[in-house]
Formats: structure tokens, C-alpha cells, sequence
């Protein structure tokens, strides 16, 4: 048997995605019509004898994934449990901790998946090339290529060419090692929890003198931690991904995923997306529109358009490369590009919403979204997708141009480059 492991983490994580992240934990935000973690879940299910997906994070359980998961459940037919973390124990310390429960029913392998990646993941390719390593391999991370200049951002990684084998690992590197990055999905042997032992009771030792300000102790990195000593030791393999995979770090990179994502149904589940026809909106490109959206038919949407429950759009309107969340209205003849719309939030008639995507250089093989901090050198925002929290009002004949706007304002006129608090 197989099971996966989806890392979810918690409040305090998933702060660049902030203001979505303050009405729904990250993992749950809607991309390309489902949960940033439907489409690990549904993609983990595929994968033959799958018994079990365990979430482990430190979110309080709370409605919104108690009901996610009682839905995927029953849509995947496949046991999904929640393992919540007193507090924050870092990217293996919880795997580590909920150890048991993990090798519950002995399972021969399991994946782990970092939430906060999206792709088309090859899982049961991963499986098929981790079966073939040398008895006792540890893990396989799924690795991809980046330009030279972007790696510095992942996980890096050098590898033996004939083998596989990863031989050095670096984390966010200060200079160049490997156009080979860390994915975030892994697929690990159960004897990965010897090395996993031996770090943590060395990690309690080390700390067992000191006061009670040294930070907790059980936190234990896999990339750091694992990953680093255990290259070069023969334990640790990189499988190659040529398919879509992203980070979804910012907001700008959700645009980006649901592009993605939109365009994998056109080979997985083409009935998710909109067609043209009679009485109903034009349609460009790969949209979704959930069943219980009012669209008139004079609205022109997309390409790269996802819309949300209960999302009533008007006359003439015009949406592409947006997602528009559960609940808001787009009053007649508005425009929105390159942005978020938040949960029961309003745009008015004739006003313009719009963003600048990120996008990667098409022009550059290998080049990665690219990942700008929110403000530049004079302390400007940088050029970004506009984001318009939840429960917003934007008035009639306004442009609002690469801002954000947190949750509950009535804006009261034009915005640019602005965040709005
Ligand atoms: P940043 O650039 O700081 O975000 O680092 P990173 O890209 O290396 O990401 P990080 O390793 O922090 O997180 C990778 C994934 O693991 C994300 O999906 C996180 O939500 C998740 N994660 C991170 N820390 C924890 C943790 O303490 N517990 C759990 N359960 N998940 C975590």
C-alpha cells in the first residue's frame, strides 16, 4: 500500500499571500475551480493502491477543512485525515512526529508533498524509478530545471548523471550549483525515519542544556536537515520533471497556476471548462465557470478566467487571466485583468481593475515565475496582479491598477501602485 503526505502548514505561513490568506488558510484558495490541495488529493488518488492522504500542519482544525475534507473523501473514495501539530515542527518534524500513524498498515512508500507547489505531477512515474534504486534508498525528489539566475531561490540540487543519485544539496544557495531544483514532492522509503530519528534526538540533545529561549527543538527540516547530510551517502535519488510545476508563494503566482492548471483540463476533465454557445457568455481560451454563477451573456471571458459559487457578472463585462471569488458581483460593463477578486466583493459599472502578471520570460527555457518581493529599493510596490480582498466595494468609473486592497473597505476613488488598509 501507498499513502501520501500533504504538508499544509499553518497561520503563520503563507503571509506573502496575505490579504487572501486572512479569509481562508492558503491550501484551501481556489484554483482553476478547486482547493490548491484538490489538485495534489486528486492527483495522489490516481495513483494505484493509494490507501491513505494524511494533511499534516498546524492550523486549529476549523470548519472550512473539516468540510473540504469530508468532500474529497467522498469525491475520491480514499481515506483523508488531518494530523494537527501543537505548534510549528518544520517540514519533516511533523512526519516525524506522527510516525505511527504514517506506518499504520505498513505502507511500502509514501509521497510528501508541499502544499504551496502546483503541477502536473508524475507520481506514478516518481514510483516506478524509486522502485528501481538500490535497496535502502531513502527518497526521491521530484526535480525540475531553472535558469541559473532563479535557482538561487529553490533547493539545488547536483546529481550523478549514470546514476541519479543526488551527491550535494543546497538550499536557497549564495552562489550557482545546479540548474536542478527541488520540486517539493517527494517519495520516501519508510528507513527514511532512521535518518529522521537520529537528527531529531540529536537536535534534544544538543539542546538539552540550554534555556528555554532556544527555539523548539523537535523542528526538523527536510531540505536542511535531511536532505543535505544524506547526499552523497547512495540513499538519496532526483527524478526528472519536464511538465508544469510552480511555487505558489504570492498571489501573482495563483494567476499563473490557474492558467496551468485550466489548460491540463483541456486533457483531464474538458468538461470542466466553458463552451460557447447560445445564451451564454463568449468565451476565449480556458475558463472555468462554476454551475452556480449568473453570467450574462454579454460578457466576454477570458483566457485563464476561473469563476467562483454564486459570482453574478453583468452586462459587458470583461475578465481575463483573473480568478473571481465565491460570492462577488461585477456590476455591468466593468473590466478586470491580471487580478483577484475577493469573496462578496463589488466592482462597479464601467470601472477597471487591473494588475501586471509576473509571468516567466517565455523567451528564457527553464525560467520560472518570477518570485519580486512586494516592495522595491525606494520602498515602492512593485508592479504585481491587483488584489482585491473580501467583502469590497469598488465603486462605479474607478481604475484601480496594480494594488491591494484588504478586506472590508469602500473604496472611494482611482488607486494605483497602492495598498489600501
Ligand atoms: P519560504 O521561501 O520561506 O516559504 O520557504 P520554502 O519555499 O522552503 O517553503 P517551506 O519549506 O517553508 O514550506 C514548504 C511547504 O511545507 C509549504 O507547503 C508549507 O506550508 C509547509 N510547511 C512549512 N513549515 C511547516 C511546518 O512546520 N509544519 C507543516 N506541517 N508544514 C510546513
Amino acid at each position: 500500500a501507498l499513502k501520501t503526505i500533504i504538508l499544509i502548514g499553518g497561520p503563520m505561513k503563507g503571509t506573502r499571500f496575505r490579504p487572501l490568506s486572512l479569509d481562508l488558510p492558503k491550501p484551501l484558495f481556489p484554483v482553476a475551480g478547486f482547493p490548491v490541495i484538490y489538485h495534489h488529493i486528486e492527483a495522489a488518488s490516481k495513483v494505484p493502491n493509494m490507501k491513505e492522504i494524511i494533511l499534516i500542519g498546524f492550523y486549529q482544525a476549523q470548519e472550512d477543512l473539516t468540510k473540504f475534507i469530508i468532500n474529497v473523501q467522498h469525491e475520491f473514495k480514499i481515506q483523508v485525515r488531518y494530523l494537527q501539530e501543537y505548534t510549528s515542527l518544520g517540514t519533516a518534524g511533523g512526519i516525524y512526529h506522527f510516525r505511527d500513524q504514517i506506518l499504520m498498515g505498513n505502507p511500502e512508500y509514501f509521497f510528501v508533498m508541499n502544499s504551496d507547489v502546483c503541477g502536473d505531477f508524475p507520481l506514478v512515474e516518481m514510483l516506478e524509478f524509486h522502485k528501481h534504486r538500490p535497496a535502502g534508498t531513502f527518497c526521491t525528489i521530484l526535480g525540475t530545471e531553472a535558469t541559473r539566475q532563479q535557482s538561487l531561490n529553490y533547493g539545488c540540487l547536483a546529481e550523478n548523471k549514470d546514476t541519479s543519485e543526488v551527491l550535494h544539496y543546497v538550499e536557497k544557495p549564495e552562489t550557482f550549483i545546479s540548474t536542478t531544483i527541488n520540486c517539493g514532492i517527494y517519495l520516501c522509503s519508510p528507513c527514511i525515519f532512521e535518518p529522521l530519528k537520529r537528527i531529531f534526538k540529536q537536535n534534544l540533545e544538543e539542546n538539552y542544556n540550554f534555556d528555554f529561549n532556544t527555539p523548539n527543538k523537535e523542528v526538523i527540516r527536510m531540505e536542511q536537515d535531511i536532505f543535505v547530510p544524506l547526499a552523497s551517502t547512495g540513499k538519496l535519488y532526483v527524478f526528472h520533471t519536464t511538465r508544469f510545476w510552480s511555487q505558489i508563494k504570492s498571489a501573482g503566482a495563483v494567476i499563473y497556476a490557474n492558467r496551468h492548471y485550466l489548460e491540463l483540463y483541456r486533457d483531464t476533465h474538458p468538461d470542466r471548462l466553458a463552451k460557447n454557445g447560445e445564451g451564454k457568455p463568449k468565451v476565449i481560451g480556458d475558463v472555468f465557470i462554476h454551475s452556480s454563477a449568473q453570467v450574462h451573456p454579454t460578457a466576454v471571458l477570458g483566457p485563464n478566467v476561473s469563476i467562483g459559487k454564486n459570482v453574478m457578472i453583468g452586462d459587458g463585462v470583461r475578465v481575463r487571466d483573473s480568478i473571481i471569488l465565491e460570492g462577488a458581483m461585477l456590476q455591468d460593463h466593468c473590466c478586470i485583468l491580471n487580478s483577484i477578486i475577493g469573496w462578496n466583493s463589488t466592482v462597479g459599472m464601467w470601472s477597471r481593475v487591473e494588475g501586471t502578471p509576473n509571468d516567466p520570460n517565455p523567451n528564457k527555457p527553464f525560467a520560472k515565475l518570477e518570485t519580486l518581493s512586494m516592495f522595491d529599493d525606494h520602498g515602492k510596490l512593485n508592479p504585481s496582479i491587483t488584489v482585491i480582498g473580501s467583502n469590497v466595494q469598488v465603486p462605479p468609473e474607478v481604475i484601480i491598477l496594480n494594488s491591494m486592497v484588504l478586506p472590508h473597505k469602500e473604496l472611494s476613488g482611482c488607486c494605483k501602485n497602492q495598498i489600501i488598509m
